[in-house]
């Protein structure tokens, strides 16, 4: 925070930000302790207005309806043409391509009727930048964002995260992509722009009237009945006969998919959350829990006309939890339940295209070195469960400014922590998600009575690269590293299954300076 203001100047902050949340829900109280938004008097490289608003347009290509739906509209008042981008016929939010480095200020402005807030996923952000709850702004107001790219050149990500209403949002329409680079693709034997695809996955339920239908299953999220890619239904995309870099971003609510391609051809990775591998890695299909990212190296030379991207089967658990039960979606369609196949999209090869060699290698990850570690005899544990029919951690609810003693973390000390989703009878697979950017993934460990649903997902699992969101299958426990070096403040932990997460699957932490 600014040093620079006053007792005083916060005091008047902070009841505006009171006016602002509105009151009446006790998860909110603490409004008036929420720090104001960004100031920095450095200049932006990019600029930009984001807008929260509704509008009516083409989700169902095979329909003639309009569907209303809730998105990010963007304006680039100041800054390069190509850093920010939006295709308007389709819902998702501008794609921002933004220099590592560079400072981007964001005027976002709620044009709802409903509280909202924009959290940068994965970026490591200050404290008033990260887009907590408590900053959430009411219909008809304002929030501007300073954000210093401080981050690995990436394939990150926004969307809302009021209290309660996340879940709502996002599968309304709220997201965007948020793509970091570098300018050394180039030098990597990386794909140029032209082959370089952003792919967001996301499942819906659309009714007869052509209208998203928002009906999550109380305990296992939302899971619709058909897979959209970029906003639209029966995604095709052209392509050459060539080289491609595919960003896959799981944007879904409640959805895991395990991606593989149709032709049996093994899947080639070359980076996750955090931005490249240390090198490209050849797996038979891949999991994508909600939140996680995951880049491909896909060549489409030699494959006929075309090759589809699908889900393969996989098995949850085998509690009554698991993938077998239906979500009842309570007009209009069934959902397809977690661990359903199905396609996803299509690539038609269309022209003659350019085959690159995939890299050998790209650069070494800049690990922690395990003598930093302060923990690493006793983890900093959590336990992942059920309680009076909620999802909790370590038997706690989301509450808007509690931070319990196991939830404080020296600022700049390395640790280890784990998560343990070792509940009983109800358990389910939850993406565990950590705001303050970057972590590393130690070790897995599945219970036996657990090995044979995990194992249909163990190859899938790219645990090599930095992470911000990890997938914690039931009777598992993972181990991270973690380290909270240049923001302290009150950052958030939870469960990126977004109806688990309104549902108060989440938690804060406070890091302390
Ligand atoms: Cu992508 Cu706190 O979330
Ligand atoms: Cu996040
Ligand atoms: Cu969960």
């Amino acid at each position: 925070m600014n040093s620079q203001l006053s007792r005083r100047q916060l005091l008047e902050a902070g009841a505006l930000g009171a006016l602002w949340v509105g009151t009446g829900c006790s998860r909110r109280r603490s409004a008036a302790l929420a720090p104001p938004g960004a100031t920095d008097t450095t200049d932006p490289d990019l600029v930009v207005r984001l807008k929260a608003t509704s509008a009516q347009l083409r989700v169902d290509d095979a329909s003639d309806s309009l569907t209303n739906v809730l998105r990010f509209e963007g304006s680039r008042l100041a800054g390069p043409s190509d850093a920010f981008s939006q295709d308007d016929s389709r819902y998702l939010g501008p794609t921002f391509r933004v220099r590592a480095g560079q400072r981007v200020r964001v005027l976002f402005e709620n044009a709802l009727s409903e509280p909202s807030i924009v959290h940068w996923h994965g970026l490591d952000v200050a404290e008033v930048n990260d887009g907590h709850p408590r900053f959430a702004v009411d219909g008809g107001g304002q929030r501007p964002y300073e954000l210093h790219l401080e981050d690995r050149p990436g394939t990150y990500w926004y969307h809302p995260h009021p209290d309660r209403l996340t879940g709502h949002q996002v599968l309304a329409g709220m997201a965007g992509l948020f793509i970091v680079t570098d300018g050394d693709d180039d030098a990597r034997g990386l794909p140029a722009a032209e082959f370089d695809l952003p792919l967001v996955i996301q499942d819906r339920i659309i009714d007869g009237a052509g209208q998203l239908v928002y009906a999550p299953n109380p305990m296992l999220g939302f899971l619709g009945d058909r897979v959209l890619v970029n906003g639209r239904t029966s995604a095709s995309f052209d392509v050459r006969a060539g080289s491609y870099r595919l960003r896959l971003l799981n944007g879904s609510n409640a959805r895991i998919y395990k991606l593989a391609w149709s032709d049996g051809r093994p899947v080639q990775v070359i980076g996750t959350d955090g931005g490249l591998l240390a090198a490209p890695l050849t797996r038979p299909y891949v999991m994508l829990a909600p939140g996680e990212r995951v880049e491909v190296w896909a060549d489409f030379a030699g494959i006929g006309d075309g090759v589809w991207l699908e889900s393969q089967p996989f098995t949850i658990g085998g509690s009554m939890m698991g993938g077998g039960m239906m979500g009842a979606g309570r007009s209009g369609g069934r959902s397809l339940p977690n661990g359903a196949s199905f396609r996803i999209c299509q690539f038609a090869v269309k022209e003659k295209g350019t085959r690159l060699p995939i890299p050998r290698q790209f650069s070494p990850l800049a690990w922690r070195p395990p003598g930093e570690v302060v923990n690493r005899a006793s983890p900093r544990r959590f336990a992942v469960s059920m309680a009076m029919m909620r999802w909790v951690l370590n038997g706690e609810l989301f509450s808007m400014d509690d931070v319990a003693a196991n939830e404080r973390i020296r600022l700049g000390v390395t640790e280890d922590w784990e998560f343990a989703n070792t509940g009983g009878m109800m358990t389910t697979a939850h993406p565990i998600h950590v705001h303050g950017g970057q972590f590393q993934i130690l070790e897995r460990q599945v219970a036996p009575a657990w090995r044979e649903a995990a194992a249909t997902m163990d190859e899938g699992l790219v645990d090599a690269g930095w992470k911000d969101t990890f997938l914690l299958r039931p009777g598992e426990r993972v181990r991270i590293r973690v380290r909270f070096a240049k923001h302290a403040g009150l950052f958030l932990y939870h469960c990126h299954n977004l109806e688990h997460e309104d549902m108060g699957m989440m938690r804060n932490f406070r890091v302390e300076g």
